[in-house]
């Protein structure tokens, strides 16, 4: 029987540096949709575990990522989760200009100084590559290629003959909880029955599986409309949810803040547009509300001093031993 991770590891500064450095700073990590950023200019950005990250499509039409600092004296070079910049991009502290491949056009106004090298000071830049349309950036140069992160569910999706729709609508929820409360909650459905009354009647007596490929975690309710055939449940090492369906996807990054704060970013995907989310958006909020109620309940119970490690269910909780058992190798 597996024991959990101590709770001193859920919402302590430690815990949280060494995460964001040994899972955070060599994963990949989900940015975006590249179709959020389509026309030379356009930029999606983000702060996913102290790492703050733009894309920006460049003239020749190339997507890339750079850390979104300036080589003067780090200020942003964007501000916000998306937008446009004509031809360059310029910081918003002292106005140096950027080329949209990173080199530095121009140091605004700074004038002459001894050893200054402007081909020296480009943008810090980051690995980016993409499956099926979604952007994925990895802070460690020496990572493996994306192709091997995703593989299992490529093979997957394949397999099913199901494709990747187009960006729909984002959505965005604040939890006062750590980020790996609730990527273990998201890793079984052991709680199902307790914490979502109505997913768990349309589950009905559905048999319940879950395994681990990889980096990759499927879960299924075999026995359900069209049985697994129906579509993909799956969930990508670190914080990735890729749900994907007949008629769209959705994707569900777990974005850790800080020790015990995450935020949830939600992209629909449906090539019928926002309109037709109507549905999977009402059952999306509700499941939200309920996994929200039970994480910070649970993250407040972590902190409170009583409770120090339990036990994981090798019936239902596999995944989270999986899950456990990566990061107990960084905190030991
Ligand atoms: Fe960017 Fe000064 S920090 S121009």
């Amino acid at each position: 029987m597996q024991v959990t991770l101590p709770a001193r590891l859920y919402g302590c500064p430690d815990a949280w540096a060494r995460e964001r450095a040994a899972v955070f700073g060599r994963a990949w990590l989900f940015l975006g949709h590249e179709a959020e950023a389509a026309a030379p200019g356009d930029w999606i950005a983000t702060d996913l575990a102290g790492h703050r990250l733009l894309a920006v499509r460049g003239g020749d039409g190339i997507l890339r990522a750079f850390h979104n600092v300036c080589r003067h004296r780090a200020g942003p070079l964007v501000r916000g989760s998306g937008g446009h910049c004509e031809g360059e991009l310029v910081c918003a502290y002292h106005g140096w200009r950027y080329t949209l491949d990173g080199r530095l056009r121009a140091a605004t106004g700074f004038g002459a100084a001894e050893g200054f090298d402007p081909r020296t000071l480009g943008l810090l830049e980051v690995r980016l590559e993409t499956w099926r349309g979604l952007a994925f950036i990895c802070p460690d140069a020496g990572a493996r290629p994306l192709a091997d992160h995703v593989a299992p569910l490529e093979a997957l999706l394949a397999e099913r003959g199901l494709e990747m729709a187009a960006p729909a609508l984002r959505r965005s929820h604040d939890l006062g909880c750590d980020w790996k409360v609730y990527a273990e909650n998201y890793l079984e459905g052991y709680h199902i029955g307790s914490v979502h009354p109505v997913l768990a009647g349309e589950l009905g007596q559905a048999d319940y599986r879950v395994r681990v490929d990889g980096d990759l975690v499927v879960q299924e309710a075999v026995g359900v409309n069209d049985g697994p055939q129906a579509g993909v449940w799956g969930w990508l090492w670190p914080n990735l949810g890729i749900n994907v369906y007949r008629d769209g996807a959705m994707i569900e990054r777990m974005t850790p803040l800080g020790p015990g704060r995450t935020r949830l970013d939600y992209l629909f995907l449906n090539d019928s547009g926002p309109g037709a989310l109507g549905e999977a958006l009402e059952a999306s909020d509700r499941l939200t509300a309920e996994d929200a109620r039970i994480c910070e309940a649970v993250q407040a119970n972590l902190s409170a001093g009583a409770y120090d490690t339990g036990v994981l269910s090798a019936r239902h909780e596999a995944a989270v031993a999986w899950f456990q058992s990566r990061l107990a190798e960084i905190h030991t």
